[in-house]
């Protein structure tokens, strides 16, 4: 029996007090997430469970249980209480996906510190304009990534301390640097847990925008609320599963479903800290027996390509249940994994702003291959008039996917951007900047986003972050840049470039501008082609048209380009 049971009974009189309940906790209590994920599993008598199991490089293996994670995150967060961070303060964690980043994570929050989570493949560039942004006062982070620290550090007055999971003492540290290693730090058995209430600031998630620098997506205590219940309800998590999340915490899938989810229910997860290969992915289930598996579009297609030899050759028995986030899943890829798992994978739908589930696929629904699913009970969900903001009743029209605010993992704000956090709402409802249609049964089939943000792999890149760097390579005059159709990862960054004087296009340079895009901003960014043009086509006003050349990319039609240059 799955925890949802009926989706329908489940719907009628929903309230997300339910939740409240269950986690113990009611109105004007504190509400901690780094205690609820720790200290309060283990009060529940699973203080012995495993928590994390954890796989890196050459084959490395650490195991927590509960208790060590509430004594390691206590650890942390005694450490950086010395150091003088306090609550509210913003503390990055700019780390692999190693057992400090998990734990580091729940240790920022025990002392009401902010966690500000970054993927740790990003350049100096992208992390200096988020730690800027965040006016960060700490970062946590490793050896192999302090030299990206270092080159942007003397612009960072506020930053007062980066401390270094792990330092081996063979090269000097520098001033504001500091070593921390959680296996030598004496354990601390008990810190006063920060008492943070429902509003309190916990989690700062950057995430791209077509315009301007990217936003950093405020979360509060009591987003707990909705991430435990869609967690429980969705992921279908119970005591005896092995989860595992394949998400990095730098994006909001690896804290939302990666750490906050599983950790208030309890559960045993499991993190593969080794880059992608079917063959891994399968022995890592196959090893661990993982019985519930999150994941990502792109790497299912990966799978897929892969083939289906590969499958017959693992045991995956153990495998239940299987979700799917963060760019269209497409039917092939559920039908696939129907025929080679015995098992689809279901879709959910959400973003960094929502930070929990909003349109999924429920265990026991019927699944229509393709389709996002239905609202989560407690959500509002529609499809939108794109100029009046009233709901459209017709099944299959598109329009603008809206949410009626209130539920309780909704952002709070954008980081000092309160003005575009307001500009997302419209006649009462949250626009998350989406299209989709609604059929006949309630179901909501995706059709794209309603800006120029390009998704590739799951993971948003803002064409503006690019062009900007971009515009600061020595070669080029003037770039735009757009996504370009990618069969396994739906969309890459392609960028249109003309060039300065006395430069001369080649693959040489080519490479050269890729390569330097990679080192500032990140691998993603990175735009996978790069092509040379005389002239951008412009507005009359001297607006480069990026649609004009997305439209070209996808071979759609461009319609009236007249019209194009009047309303830019
Ligand atoms: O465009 C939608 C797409 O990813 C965006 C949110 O990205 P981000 O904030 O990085 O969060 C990703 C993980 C929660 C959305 O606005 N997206 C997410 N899930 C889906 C999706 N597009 C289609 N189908 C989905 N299931």
């Amino acid at each position: 029996m799955s925890n949802i049971g009926s989706y329908e009974d489940r719907n009628k009189d929903f309230d997300w007090s339910l939740a409240e309940k269950e986690l113990g906790y009611k109105d004007g209590d504190t509400i901690n997430i780094g205690w609820y994920c720790s200290d309060r599993i283990c009060e529940m008598g699973k203080a012995d469970k495993t928590a994390l199991i954890w796989e890196g490089l050459g084959g490395k293996e650490k195991s927590y249980t509960f208790n060590e994670i509430r004594l390691a995150s206590n650890t942390i967060g005694a450490f950086l209480r010395e150091l003088g961070i306090k609550a509210e303060d913003r503390v990055c964690l700019f780390m692999d996906k190693i057992p400090e980043l998990y734990i580091g994570f729940l240790g920022v929050l025990k002392i009401g510190a902010i966690a500000q989570p970054l993927f740790s493949a990003f350049g100096d560039e992208s992390l200096f304009v988020r730690l800027d942004n965040a006016k960060t006062s700490a970062i946590v982070t490793q050896r192999k990534h302090v030299a990206k620290v270092r080159k942007i550090i003397d612009k960072m007055p506020y930053l007062k301390h980066v401390i270094v999971v792990d330092d081996d003492g063979r090269k000097p540290l520098r001033e504001r640097e500091i070593a921390f290693s959680l296996e030598n730090a004496v354990p601390v058995e008990s810190i006063e847990i920060h008492p943070t209430k429902a509003e309190s600031a916990s989690v700062l998630h950057y995430t791209s925008g077509t315009t301007g620098q990217p936003k950093g997506v405020q979360h509060v205590h009591y987003s707990l609320i909705s991430q435990y219940l869609t967690t429980k309800w969705v992921l279908d998590l119970q005591d005896d599963d092995i989860y595992w999340c394949t998400a990095d915490p730098g994006w909001v899938t690896g804290t939302s479903y990666g750490i906050i989810g599983p950790w208030s229910l309890g559960v045993t997860q499991c993190v593969k800290d080794v880059g992608f290969s079917a063959v891994g992915w399968y022995e890592f289930i196959q090893k661990r027996k993982v019985t519930v598996w999150y994941s990502a579009p792109t790497a299912i297609r990966s799978l897929m390509k892969a083939g289906d030899e590969v499958v017959k050759k693992h045991d995956l028995s153990s495998l239940r249940h299987l979700a799917s986030v963060g760019e269209p899943l497409n039917s092939e890829a559920v039908i696939w994994s129907e025929k080679v798992y015995g098992l689809p994978f279901l879709d959910t739908y959400w973003q960094t702003e929502t930070g929990s589930m909003m349109l999924t696929n429920f265990p026991g629904m019927k699944v229509k291959p393709g389709s996002m699913g239905k609202p989560f009970p407690g959500i509002t969900a529609a499809v939108l008039d794109a100029e009046t903001f009233e709901q459209i009743n017709e099944p299959g029209k598109v329009g603008l996917i809206g949410f009626k605010p209130g539920w309780p993992a909704m952002m709070r704000t954008y980081w000092n951007n309160e003005e575009t956090y307001k500009g997302k709402f419209k006649n009462g409802w949250y626009l998350s900047g989406d299209r989709s249609s609604i059929d006949n049964e309630g179901y909501f089939w995706f059709t794209g986003r309603d800006d120029d943000v390009i998704n590739t792999g799951g993971h948003l890149v803002s064409p503006f972050e690019v062009e900007s760097a971009l515009l600061e390579h020595e070669a080029v005059a003037e770039s735009a840049v757009v996504a370009k159709p990618d069969e396994v990862n739906m969309e890459v960054v392609k960028a249109f470039v003309t060039l300065k004087p006395g430069f001369e296009a080649s693959v040489d340079l080519e490479l050269k501008i890729m390569n330097f895009i990679r080192k500032k901003l990140s691998p993603l960014a990175m735009p996978q082609e790069i092509e040379y043009v005389k002239s951008l086509p412009k507005t009359r006003s001297g607006k480069i048209m990026r649609r004009l050349l997305h439209a070209k990319e996808w071979g759609e039609e461009i319609g009236d380009t007249s019209t194009l240059e009047d309303d830019e």
